[in-house]
Formats: structure tokens, C-alpha cells, sequence
């Protein structure tokens, strides 16, 4: 079957190669993913260095891999969709290079993709109509924020953490529980055992008005409760595996408690229904279950990313490029990568 508005999406902004196919911003016709975990595992964190060597090695078989899934030539193409930022330079540039040769040399445009806008915005992959207004949770490794998301490309920075991520946070809090990187689906495990109200662990800006988060005061208390208060550099206490539990239970819970309060409230204060997550803490069932709980009782609604698209993937950027494509926000073929947050941001204090 024929289809329009195919856009091919490139994503290496981090530690996950990936490229997909979307037809209309929202009809994923192919999206691979060749994650790098079993290369960074060892440092219990990214390495710019090797992340950028494997995406030079991954990218281009699977570009062509992933066109081959979707039945789809570089001539059936309307745009090639790349992740401009923010992100690891050195990763980025990867990806950015291989979309500005394949715009040159296929003649196709090259669209520049925020990758913080496309976790916003990944909620409507699939879904028709898309679920706007809404306000936008996201939560990775690099970055969490909330936002108000008008349109595909009417994304409005509200607040955001201060300090740690909170994906962050769980690899730091994982670590220091010599649990595997990343830490995340080990914690989500591990806390399945523990009590959630063992330890109360703090909930910064719980009841702050405004859209900010900060996660460091709940890392630096966790680390407290394992090491010992002033013992930032000890050695793991003994902990027995049911100790263990409790910490990653507890942790979860404050994590989870601040997330979803402040998203609730803020959609409250804007009088907005619609409640949309991504990135990839949003694949956490803690998380999800309380958020849609939290939601039915405030009378909204919560429309769940699938958990594929909440992690790093290249389906998110291409559906963004087809709405940029559609507004005639085409870049140059000198495009270049940013490092820094929203770089076509409008933050806003809530108040
Ligand atoms: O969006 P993402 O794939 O990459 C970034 O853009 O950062 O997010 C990665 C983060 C990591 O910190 C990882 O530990 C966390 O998402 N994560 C989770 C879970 N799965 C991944 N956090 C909590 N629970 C999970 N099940
Ligand atoms: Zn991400």
C-alpha cells in the first residue's frame, strides 16, 4: 500500500542508535533501536567516546534495515528527520552528519528535531486525534521537565529539575545499591519486594506552586540512609537483601510521589484534561499506575506513551520532522548540533 507523508527519523543524541520510518507524524511503519548498554555497562554510565564509535559503526546498516522493514525506498521519502539536540556533541554529530549527507545526496529537506520536544510529544505516535492540549511529563536520564504542549509544535517549557534528572537520580540511587546500569528496571524490580513507607525519604518542592523539580536532596538521602549520616564515601553498609528492598521501594515511592503530584497540579492550575508522558522513567509501572490513578480522581485523562517510543528512538524525531516539514521549518545542509536545553525554548515561571 502507498503511503504519503514518509519521513525517515535518525536518532543518536545518547547511547541508543536508532532510525525509523513514520508516515504523518504519527504511523510508524518501522522503528529499530540497537542499544549500547552492554558497551557503557561496565562504567555504570554513558561514555561520550564510545557512544559516538558506535553509532559511526551502527547508523547506516540500521537506516537501511529499517527502510527494508518498512517497504520503503529513499525516493518514497518527503524529508530525512535527524536529532539536532540537546544531547553528547560528539553523538550527535554522527547523526547529523549522516542525515545531512543522505539530504544532500537522495535531494530530500533535512529537518532539525529537539529531542526534549519529541519525549513531549511522543504520546501521539499512533494515536488520532492527537491528545493536545495536554500537559507533558518527561522524565530520562538528561532531562525532566514539564510542559504544556499546545500542538506538535507549540511546546511550552514550564519548569524543570534544578539539579539531578530524575533518571538520574535512579542510576546514581542504583549504583550505590550495586544494583546493574541503568539502574532503572533493576530499582522497578528490586522495590517490587521492599515496603514503599519503610523509610521516608524527602519529596523537595512537593507543595511548591511552581513547576520545578530537585532530585538531589532525595539522592543525598538515600546515600545517607546506606552509608551512614557524614559517611558520603563509605563503604555499602551491611544491608540485608529485605533492607535493600525497602531503600529501592522508598526511593521509588518519593520519586514517583513528587512526579506525579506536581503533574497533576499543574495541569490543575492550567485547567488542562489531557496528562501525556515520556522519556524513559515513563516506562516505570509505579509511575504509571499512580499517574493514572492520580488522574481518574482529578477527573483527567492520562494518555500513556508506549513503553518503546518512551525510550530513545528515532519514531518520536520523525514525527516531529513531519510537522516541521509541514511549517516549512526546513534546515540547512550546514545544520549543526546543540548541547544545551531547548534552544527555541519559552520558559516560564508558574505562578
Ligand atoms: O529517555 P532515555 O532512554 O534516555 C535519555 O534521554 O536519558 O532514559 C533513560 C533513563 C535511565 O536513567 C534509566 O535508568 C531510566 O530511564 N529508566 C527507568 C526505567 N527504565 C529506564 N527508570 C525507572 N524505571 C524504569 N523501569
Ligand atoms: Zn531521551
Amino acid at each position: 500500500m502507498a503511503r504519503g507523508g514518509l519521513v525517515l527519523g535518525i536518532e543518536t543524541s545518547c547511547d541508543e542508535t536508532s532510525a525509523a520510518v513514520v508516515a504523518e507524524g504519527r504511523d510508524v511503519l518501522s522503528s529499530l533501536v540497537s542499544s549500547q548498554v552492554a558497551l557503557h555497562e561496565k562504567y555504570r554510565g554513558v561514555v561520550p567516546e564510545i557512544a559516538a564509535r558506535a553509532h559511526v559503526e551502527q547508523l547506516v546498516p540500521l537506516v537501511e534495515h529499517t527502510l527494508g522493514e518498512a517497504c520503503v525506498g529513499y525516493g518514497d521519502l518527503e524529508a530525512i528527520a535527524v536529532t539536532g539536540g540537546p544531547g553528547l556533541v560528539g553523538a550527535l554529530l554522527i547523526g547529523v552528519t549522516a542525515a545531512r549527507t543522505l539530504a544532500l545526496t537522495r535531494g530530500l529537506p533535512l529537518v532539525a528535531v529537539d529531542h526534549v520536544e519529541a519525549h513531549a510529544t511522543s504520546a501521539a505516535l499512533g494515536v488520532d486525534p492527537p491528545p493536545w492540549p495536554a500537559v507533558a511529563l518527561v522524565v530520562s536520564g538528561g532531562h525532566t521537565a514539564l510542559y504544556l504542549v499546545r500542538g506538535s509544535l507549540d511546546v511550552e517549557l514550564l519548569g524543570q529539575t534544578v539539579d539531578d534528572a530524575a533518571g538520574e537520580a535512579v542510576d546514581k540511587v542504583a549504583a550505590l545499591l550495586e544494583l546493574g546500569y541503568p539502574g532503572g528496571p533493576h530499582i522497578e524490580r528490586l522495590a517490587r519486594d521492599g515496603r514503599a513507607d519503610a523509610i521516608r525519604f524527602p519529596r523537595t518542592w512537593i507543595d511548591e506552586p511552581h513547576a520545578n523539580f530537585s532530585f538531589s536532596g532525595l539522592k543525598t538521602a538515600v546515600l545517607y540512609h546506606v552509608h551512614g549520616v557524614g559517611n558520603k564515601y563509605g563503604s555499602l553498609r551491611h544491608l540485608s537483601p529485605s533492607e535493600r528492598a525497602d531503600v529501592a521501594a522508598s526511593f521509588q515511592a518519593a520519586l514517583v510521589d513528587v512526579l506525579v503530584t506536581k503533574t497533576i497540579v499543574t495541569a490543575q492550575r492550567l485547567g488542562v484534561g489531557n496528562v501525556v508522558i515520556g522519556g524513559g522513567v515513563a516506562v516505570n509501572g509505579a509511575l504509571r499506575g499512580q499517574l493514572a490513578a492520580a488522574c481518574a480522581a482529578a477527573g483527567g485523562r492520562l494518555h500513556l506513551t508506549q513503553p518503546q517510543y518512551c525510550t530513545d528512538n528515532a519514531a518520536m524525531i520523525a514525527a516531529q520532522g513531519y510537522h516541521l516539514l509541514r511549517a516549512g521549518r526546513i534546515a540547512d545542509l550546514s545544520l549543526e548540533p546543540w548541547a544545551g536545553l531547548r534552544r527555541t525554548g519559552r520558559a516560564r515561571a508558574l505562578q
